[in-house]
């Protein structure tokens, strides 16, 4: 099972120290009630190796390497634990030779944002839905001086520790797997993230609310999420599912979702990147069993979702507290 110690003892002197009054007793409560596949998923994460890496690039892509090559059969060991971790959806990862091929150019997301924040060096950070933790590593890449994700789903975490352990193990970075409402209000971040999570939340200006909870004062906010076309009152509310998700609520308007932001009491609100998902951004590849946007878009026409709707388009909307 997955130790947290470290990840307490780590906080205990730094600016996250409040967090210890209810984080260990919910990582607790948490574990008792985990999915059924947890134990056997950070199984696998004991049986990966302790590789030492000699080179380790998290400026440009997320990959680490040692200059006298693994073996291949060491190689096939490790890709064939990997795999037992199927769905990988957010990457890719380059370790120790293996390509972690993911569903998602994560990287093209990374592309489209980093070129607008504040500079990330030396910032305490918190990624909300940070899925396997793809951009945390790019974050520490940045210079980021801790990143913390926090995100439900057991099996993102197992991936997470299997990359954390091919990544000389570093502790700079932590994923807590609780949802961002179970999260005490630090307000002790330098810079949240929130991508990809709005439009599965049934209650927007709550997850603003409390994405701001997190913040310093002064700090920044970096807002990712689906958008349609529209005016500032307009709000996609799917009447069942959205590009087969059955767990998207709110998709607003590029000036809609600002309002949003504004009426939480956030200052500075820009939207500075808007970009459609393209078939080269999610595709379908050898690290996933299940569907992907090909499947999700109706094949006569890509600018529609098979339910009819607007294709998937995303913003990045910065703010302050
Ligand atoms: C579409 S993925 C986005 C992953 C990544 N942030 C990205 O942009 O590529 C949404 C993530 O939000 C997580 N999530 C769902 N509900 C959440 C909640 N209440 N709090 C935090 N994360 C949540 C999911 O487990 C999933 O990993």
């Amino acid at each position: 099972m997955i130790d947290f110690r470290p990840f307490y003892q780590q906080i205990a002197t730094s600016p996250l120290s409040d967090w210890l009054e209810t984080l260990p007793l919910q990582l607790k409560e948490w574990e008792k009630q985990a999915h059924g596949d947890y134990g056997k998923w950070s199984k696998i994460v004991d049986f990966l190796p302790d590789l030492q890496a000699e080179i380790i690039d998290l400026k440009n892509a997320v990959k680490s390497d040692r200059t006298f090559p693994l073996s291949e059969g060491e190689k096939q060991r490790i890709i064939h634990h990997l795999k037992q971790l199927m769905p990988w959806r957010k990457g890719p990862y380059h370790l120790f030779g293996i390509h972690i091929d993911c569903e998602w150019r994560s990287d093209f997301k990374w592309q489209r944002v980093l070129p607008h924040l504040a500079p990330l060096k030396d910032r305490t950070i918190l990624d909300v839905g940070c899925g396997s933790g793809y951009h945390m590593w790019r974050m520490l890449g940045e210079g980021a001086q801790m990143v913390v994700g926090i995100d439900p789903t057991e099996l993102f975490l197992c991936q997470f520790e299997a990359v954390r352990k091919l990544l000389n193990n570093d502790r700079r970075v932590n994923l807590i797997p609780l949802g961002i409402e179970q999260m005490q209000p630090l307000a002790a971040f330098d810079t949240v993230f929130s991508m990809g999570v709005l439009y599965h939340r049934k209650s927007p200006l709550d997850h603003l609310t409390q994405l701001k909870s997190q913040l310093k004062k002064g700090g920044e906010l970096v807002l990712e999420t689906l958008v349609v076309e529209g005016d500032a009152h307009t709000v996609l509310v799917p009447t069942d599912r959205y590009a087969k998700m059955k767990n998207v609520y709110f998709i607003p308007s590029v000036e809609a979702l600002i309002s949003w932001l504004e009426k939480v009491g956030f200052n500075n609100v820009r939207c500075v990147d808007i970009a459609p998902t393209t078939l080269e951004e999610q595709r379908k590849t050898d690290w996933l069993e299940n569907e992907s946007l090909i499947d999700f878009l109706d094949p006569n026409d890509h600018s529609r979702t098979i339910e009819g709707y607007q294709a998937p388009t995303r913003a990045v909307i910065l703010a302050n507290k």
